[in-house]
C-alpha cells in the first residue's frame, strides 16, 4: 500500500473530496448547523473570509429553495424589466430595484463562482467592504453572518492572537449593521486568555452565546466557533463602520462617536487602549453595562 499524508488519511478531507465541497472546513460548519439550528428561518446569509468556498457551498444548499424562488422570480419579471448598462434594473414605471443577494460571501482573494452565491473580493476590516456588502443585500437584512477568517499565522501567539481578534471585531462590525434583530453569528476564534471577556461583550447584543468546538476542527489547534444567536440590537445604538483601533488616528475617531457608541465601542475593540482598569470600567458604566459584580470582574478581566 502506498504512503498517504495527514491530509489523505483525515476522514473530513476524504468526504469533502467525495461531497465535491473545496475544503473539509464545509463540515465545520454542518456540526456548528447540526448542533445550533443556525439555519432555522434563515432566508439570507453573509459568509465573510470564504474562499476557497466551501462555507458558501453550505449556505448555498440550505438556502437553495430561496435561491431557486428568486431566480423564478427574476424570469418572470424580466419582460417588464429595463437593464442599464451598469446591471441595474428599473421596473416598468422607472423605479430602480435594488438587487438582492441570498447569499453573500466576501474575501481578500479570489473565489471561484458558485450558483446563487454573489461573491465580493475585498478586506472585511475595510469600510468599502462593508459597504458593498450592505449594498449587495438590497436593502434587505440577513439571518446568519458567519465568519470563519484566519490570518496569516506567524507563530508569534500574541500577534496572531490579535490579528485574529481584529477579523473577530471586524466580523462583528459587519453583523452589527446587517444582521435582522433575531438572527444569528457565528465566528472562527482562537480560544486564549480573553475568551471570557469575548463572551461577556458578545453577550450585550445577544441573547445565547457559547463557544463550541466542531469535531472536524483539529484537536491540536486552538481554533473554536463563537456561537451567537438571538440578535438583539441594543436601544440607541447604531452601528459605525470605523475601528478606532484600526483608525490612523485613535482620539479622533472616537471623539466623532454618539455617547452609547462611545461607551460600547472602544469595549468592543479588544479593549479599551488604556487597558483594564476597574475605576475607569465604573466611571465608564462598562460594569453595569455588562451586568458585572466585583467578582465577575476579577474573573473576566483579570484572569
Ligand atoms: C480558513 S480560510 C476560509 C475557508 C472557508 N470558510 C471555506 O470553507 O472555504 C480563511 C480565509 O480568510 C481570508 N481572510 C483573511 N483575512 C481577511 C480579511 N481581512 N478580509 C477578507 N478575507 C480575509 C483568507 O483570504 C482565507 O481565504
Amino acid at each position: 500500500m502506498g504512503k498517504t499524508n495527514s491530509d489523505q488519511r483525515d476522514v473530513y478531507y476524504r468526504k469533502a473530496k467525495e461531497i465535491g465541497y473545496r475544503a473539509r472546513s464545509a463540515f465545520k460548519l454542518l456540526h456548528c448547523d447540526e448542533k445550533y439550528k443556525l439555519f432555522d428561518g434563515v432566508d439570507t446569509v453573509v459568509d465573510l473570509c470564504s474562499a476557497p468556498g466551501s462555507w458558501s457551498q453550505v449556505c448555498a444548499v440550505k438556502l437553495e429553495e430561496y435561491i431557486t424562488q428568486d431566480r423564478k422570480e427574476m424570469a418572470s419579471t424580466q419582460e417588464s424589466m429595463f437593464m442599464f448598462p451598469n446591471g441595474a434594473q428599473c421596473d416598468a414605471t422607472g423605479k430602480i430595484i435594488p438587487q438582492r443577494h441570498r447569499v453573500v460571501s466576501v474575501d481578500l482573494q479570489d473565489m471561484s463562482p458558485i450558483p446563487g452565491v454573489h461573491i465580493i473580493k475585498g478586506d472585511i476590516t475595510e469600510e468599502d467592504t462593508i459597504k458593498a456588502i450592505i449594498n449587495a443585500l438590497g436593502g434587505h437584512k440577513a439571518g446568519l453572518v458567519v465568519c470563519d477568517g484566519a490570518p496569516d499565522v506567524t507563530g508569534f501567539h500574541n500577534f496572531d492572537e490579535f490579528m485574529q481578534g481584529q477579523l473577530l471585531y471586524a466580523a462583528f462590525s459587519t453583523a452589527l449593521n446587517v444582521l435582522r434583530p433575531g438572527g444569528s453569528f457565528i465566528s472562527k476564534i482562537f480560544k486564549a486568555r480573553h475568551i471570557n471577556l469575548i463572551l461577556a461583550q458578545m453577550k450585550l447584543f445577544f441573547s445565547f452565546v457559547d463557544c463550541y468546538k466542531p469535531p472536524s476542527s483539529r484537536p491540536d489547534s486552538c481554533e473554536h466557533f463563537l456561537v451567537c444567536k438571538d440578535f438583539k440590537p441594543v436601544e440607541g445604538f447604531t452601528p459605525c463602520l470605523k475601528n478606532p483601533i484600526l483608525s490612523k488616528n485613535y482620539e479622533r475617531t472616537l471623539a466623532s462617536y454618539t455617547p452609547i457608541q462611545k461607551k460600547y465601542v472602544p469595549l468592543l475593540a479588544c479593549g479599551d487602549l488604556s487597558g483594564w482598569d476597574k475605576k475607569e470600567a465604573i466611571d465608564k458604566g462598562l460594569m453595569d453595562a455588562l451586568g458585572l459584580n466585583d467578582d465577575a470582574f476579577e474573573k473576566i478581566f483579570m484572569t
